[in-house]
């Protein structure tokens, strides 16, 4: 049976743990100039109706690099923007490539191609989550930490899509999340109240009930923290008063004297793209050392441990 990721609720476990023993495995091979191509013959589509240089460009290269062809599909040159309808669309692509990449707007729409695919569905970017990005940043603070679990990982910002993958991730897996948004710009009910009912049913499972707090106080969020994460103000799609934002978002900059409260190894990280002065200090971005750039590679590493489960190894692992 074919198996989706457009959530981190779908996932279990296993598959997390999986996912980073393999992305890493990938990574190790592809330094050491080990070539895997697992997927010569198929291919793969990406429809991006949003911005995008990492995510595309990653999936693109971990397809070519496992031996696979990505193939480009620009909506507006497809019969999808003369309304063709999105289920017919679906059950076309699937007869002809292995997966599909999304990135859109509406999180329905990549749920209504998964259910008309017979292919796996990847969500590369809604309004509502952003997974696979997740699933990388917990590779990298896994490479440079040793471990997530135990550590304590904070969000200062906006309660956008990327937010959301964390409180997912948190409600599955053993993370300690602290998410620290400004008064009217946290997480949503349904993100928190989807991730609490994961959370209860996997409770017996954990043995952590408490780990993801909510807060309004960057500074006591920041307190002893392992890993401290950003991103933008203003997410793609979003149409707020940018002025208003900029003084709601204040006190949440990520920069040297916020990063004083955590501990005195903390890691920065932020999905990129990063606006200097805005969300992110220009200082802390060029900090020598910073791992954006690590953090921004591994997207590669983890997309074709993905792909390579996705398309190949569905009836085993439980992915999606
Ligand atoms: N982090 C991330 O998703 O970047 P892109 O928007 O460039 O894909
Ligand atoms: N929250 C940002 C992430 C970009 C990768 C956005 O949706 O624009």
């Amino acid at each position: 049976m074919k198996k989706d990721i457009l959530s981190l609720l779908d996932l279990e476990v296993g598959d997390f743990t999986y996912l980073f023993h393999r992305a890493i495995e990938l990574k190790k091979r592809f330094k050491q100039g080990i070539v895997d191509r697992p997927l010569i013959g198929k291919s793969i589509g990406l429809i991006f109706d949003k911005k995008s240089t990492r995510t595309r460009v990653s999936f693109e290269t971990a397809m070519i690099q496992l031996g696979g062809t990505p193939i480009y599909i620009r909506s507006t040159d497809t019969q999808i923007s003369r309304n063709e309808p999105v289920e017919d669309t679906a059950r076309v692509l699937s007869r002809y490539i292995d997966a599909l990449v999304m990135r859109t707007f509406d999180h329905k729409l990549v749920q209504q191609f998964a259910k008309a695919s017979t292919i796996p569905v990847i969500n590369a970017l809604t309004d509502y989550s952003h997974p696979c990005q997740i699933l990388s940043d917990i590779m990298t603070i896994i490479e440079f930490k040793g471990s997530y679990e135990g550590k304590k990982v904070v969000w200062i910002g906006d309660g956008n899509n990327v937010a959301n993958s964390w409180v997912n991730a948190a409600s599955v897996i053993d993370l300690n999340l602290v998410i620290a948004t400004p008064e009217g710009y946290g997480i949503s009910d349904y993100v928190k109240e989807s991730s609490a009912a994961r959370r209860d049913l996997d409770s017996k499972k954990h043995k952590f009930s408490n780990n993801i707090i909510f807060t309004n106080d960057p500074i006591e969020a920041v307190k002893d923290a392992d890993v401290v994460y950003t991103d933008v103000w203003l997410s793609m799609g979003q149409e707020d008063d940018f002025e208003k934002r900029k003084k709601a978002f204040r006190d949440f900059q990520v920069n040297r004297e916020l990063l004083s409260n955590a501990k005195p190894d903390v890691m920065v990280m932020h999905c990129l793209p990063a606006h200097r002065g805005e969300e992110i200090s220009e200082d802390v971005l060029e900090a020598p050392g910073a791992v954006f750039w690590d953090q921004a590679e591994n997207k590669c590493h983890m997309h074709k441990a993905i792909l390579e489960t996705l398309i190949l190894k569905t009836g085993t692992a439980k992915v999606g």
